[in-house]
């Protein structure tokens, strides 16, 4: 159930942008996800998702806007449509078809379709929005749980703050997040949803969220980078090692934002996924 005063702005809003439709009529679900703030909208000929732009989503880096022009600029085709925009609002069509499994993503990784796909992505115009880990990371240093703390942990926040990142092989837009459940299969192909951590950055960085996402072995890692150089950065055993530069800042991001959403949230999820993060950098 959603309240009553969302249920109205999210009315008015549709309202606003499909005058025609019988907004009474339709209906409002809320999206789960880990970090919903999502509603999916059923109106009378089409199926909507509208976005909002909430604290903690501002907090954690998100921005709906960001997420918009990624979409408009670099992932036509491949991501949803965006159908309206506002500060607070992104209104995306709904995809028909089914989220990916993980078996369903193995099988997409040894055929080729992923590395394609994510290469393809690669290929796109950049968006302009440039990302700055290590300002992430300092502005997740401040949604800690600070009883939560180590000398360990602040020893490696200021290892990283003051490390220089790897220096990128190839500018693109990234996705940052892709998994099985951002994956679906539709009736016009594989596409991407959930965009909201989507920025320029290197090549390599997103390769290697895709690999710590899916807790992928060497073997599943390998079989991406083959096809992957086919289709986008040619150079594999740069590829590889620029890839394996990245992950230690990929753990650490991730642990940041486990640790930061539990905090917001209380969610002993977060903590549980966080877990072997946790012991191994505090
Ligand atoms: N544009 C879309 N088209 C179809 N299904 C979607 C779309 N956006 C979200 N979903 C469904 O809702 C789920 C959660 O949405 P998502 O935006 O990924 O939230 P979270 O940030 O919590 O992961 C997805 O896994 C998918 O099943
Ligand atoms: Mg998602």
């Amino acid at each position: 159930m959603i309240s009553f005063n969302l249920e109205t702005k999210l009315r008015h809003l549709l309202n606003t942008w499909w005058p025609a439709v019988n907004t009474p009529g339709c209906h409002v679900t809320l999206v789960q996800g880990l970090t919903a703030a999502s509603w999916r909208i059923d109106l009378d000929d089409q199926i909507v998702l509208v976005r909002t732009q909430t604290v903690e989503k501002s907090v954690l880096g998100i921005s709906r806007k960001r997420e918009a022009r990624l979409l408009r600029r670099s992932g036509k085709g491949l991501g949803p449509q965006v159908l309206a925009q506002s500060n607070h609002w992104i209104i995306v069509e709904w995809l028909i078809g089914q989220c990916a499994t993980n078996k369903g993503l193995n099988a997409l990784n040894q055929c080729g379709a992923l590395a394609e796909m994510v290469a393809g992505l690669h290929r796109s115009p950049l968006s302009g929005y440039r990302l700055n880990l290590q300002k992430q990371l300092a502005s997740y240093w401040y949604q800690l749980d600070k009883r939560r703390l180590t000398p360990a942990w602040l020893g490696y926040q200021q290892h990283f703050l003051r490390t220089t990142p790897p220096t990128p092989l190839k500018i693109a837009p990234l996705h940052m997040d892709i998994h099985p459940g951002n994956l679906v299969i539709s009736t016009t192909g594989l596409r991407l949803i959930d965009w909201e951590y989507a920025t320029d950055g290197d090549v390599a960085l997103d390769i290697a969220v895709l690999f710590r996402n899916n807790d992928w072995t060497s073997d599943q890692q390998d079989c991406f980078l083959q096809h992957y150089t086919q289709h986008g950065y040619p150079a594999a055993s740069q590829l590889h090692a620029q890839v394996q530069h990245w992950l230690p800042w990929v753990d650490y991001l991730m642990l940041m934002w486990f640790e930061a959403r539990w905090h917001q949230s209380k969610q002993a999820e977060f903590l549980h996924l966080g877990k072997f993060l946790r012991q191994r950098f505090c």
